[in-house]
């Protein structure tokens, strides 16, 4: 029998799945590391970290399963999108990964818009100049840290840092390229006018792949690293987001998912390309090839609901460690003693500013309609159901575009907190009544 292998490199850990031929996961293994905010609204992460956890992850997968290294057939990656790896010429990282939920690029969002002009931008990336996006935070780096940018000869996005990692391959594919806005996202190649426009050099992206084609094989270094066969395959893969679309089968037109990760996220596949003329949604290619789609962010939804565990959950945090089950199992309950509403408590989850639908790097968390009558249970549920109407106005701006939507499924950490399911991170199908649907 073959194996194939996933690695997912996300905010909170990296997860190393190994699936048997019928796609039943046979191994997993999740490894965590930090996220450093030096600012209020910076975000960074160390690449090192990703790959330990990469390391970490392989072999705990090969021991747990006794699979054999001979018997995995092939990697894919995915991982969270737009973050910013620096190489010098000699491969090695510069400085902290800027990641994702970062907000520090206002000014240089200004510059990019004013470099290409509103409309080239939407034409060719297919998306506003975003904070969120990496070619602003490449512009950050150059403006702030010009002994850095001088230094810098590779760029790499997070999962594609492992891939180099993996293979010695500088490389990406045009899910995860198309949060660069770097990407010509109606011809899915790397857009010559974008990087003169705004004077990176050519040569600073790696080689742009479709997600299903091999990219390169595993060295010896890494093969020796990790207990995997030396030339094991590396697919292209795809960002966490085009990747959880083939996992749930968004692969058509009229179908769509949502998950709750550190972000959440509402997405669609469109055979053909839609953009929301707001620049509320985004438009990527997806993992499928030739085909898009748009997908609306909600930058702190698990990251909201973590929030709350590590800052007001202590006793909850004690009695899981006691019960052997995980501290959201009994926030949920918790939270499911509180009525729909959380007794008119509203929270707004832009801990990390806003993406969906206001693209406001200032915007802030809030509690709105604080009284006496509320105790911390309106809260945990104030935040769940704060995010949940946060991802609802993704939706709205999807039924604005006529983005038709018939099947929606959730998938993510947030769609379940079962302690012992066995289905439990499965993905399911949300009713008509519960998904939104119109
Ligand atoms: C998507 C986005 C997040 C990250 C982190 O645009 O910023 O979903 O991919 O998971």
């Amino acid at each position: 029998m073959a194996y194939l292998m996933g690695i997912d490199i996300g905010t909170s850990g990296t997860k190393t799945a190994l699936f048997d031929e019928t796609g039943t996961v046979v191994a997993s293994h999740t490894a965590e590391y930090p996220l450093y905010q030096p600012q209020n609204g910076y975000a960074e992460q160390e690449p090192a970290d990703w790959w330990n956890a990469t390391v970490e992850g392989i072999r705990a997968v090969l021991a747990e399963s006794g699979v054999p290294a001979g018997a995995v057939a092939g990697i894919g990656l995915s991982g969270q999108m737009h973050g910013l790896v620096m190489l010098d010429e000699r491969g090695e990282v510069l400085r902290r990964s800027i990641i994702w939920c970062d907000q520090r690029t206002a000014a240089e969002c200004e510059e990019i818009t004013q470099r290409l002009g509103y409309d080239r931008l939407i034409a060719i990336t297919a998306n506003p100049a975003l904070t969120g996006f990496t070619a602003s935070k490449i512009l950050w780096v150059r403006n702030h840290e010009p002994e850095i940018y001088e230094k810098c000869r590779h760029i790499l996005l997070p999962k594609d840092y492992v891939r180099y990692m993996l293979t010695g391959e500088l490389a990406t594919e045009v899910s995860d390229a198309s949060g660069m806005q770097l990407l010509d996202i109606p011809h899915r190649c790397w857009s010559d006018e974008v990087l003169d426009k705004l004077e990176i050099d050519r040569s600073l992206p790696g080689k742009v792949y479709e997600s299903p084609e091999v990219t390169g094989k595993l060295t010896r270094r890494a093969a020796e690293l990790t207990g995997l066969a030396e030339g094991t395959i590396v697919v292209g893969g795809a960002g966490d987001n085009a990747a959880a679309a083939v996992g749930t089968g968004v692969v058509r037109d009229g179908r769509a998912f949502t998950t709750i990760g550190t972000s959440g996220v509402v997405f669609a596949h469109t055979d053909r390309m839609a953009i929301d003329p707001k620049g509320r949604v985004h438009t990527f290619c997806c993992a499928v090839p030739g085909a898009w789609h748009v997908m609306g962010v909600t930058q702190g939804a698990g990251l909201s609901l973590k929030w709350f565990r590590d800052n007001f959950c202590g006793a909850e945090k004690e009695a899981a460690a006691l019960m052997g089950v995980d501290p959201y199992y009994l926030m949920d309950k918790e939270a499911e003693t509180v009525p729909v509403g959380a007794n008119k408590l509203l929270y707004l989850p832009y801990l990390m500013g806003g993406r969906t639908p206001h693209l406001d790097p200032d915007a802030r968390g809030v509690f709105f309609g604080l009284s006496a009558i509320h105790t911390r249970k309106d809260m945990l549920r104030a935040v769940m159901e704060g995010v949940a109407y946060s991802l609802n106005d993704c939706m709205g701006v999807f039924r604005e575009m006529g983005v038709a939507i018939d099947d929606m499924m959730a998938c993510g950490g947030g769609r379940d907190q079962r302690p012992l399911a066995a289905d439990a991170g499965r993905p399911v199908r949300l009713r008509r009544q519960n998904a939104g649907l119109p």
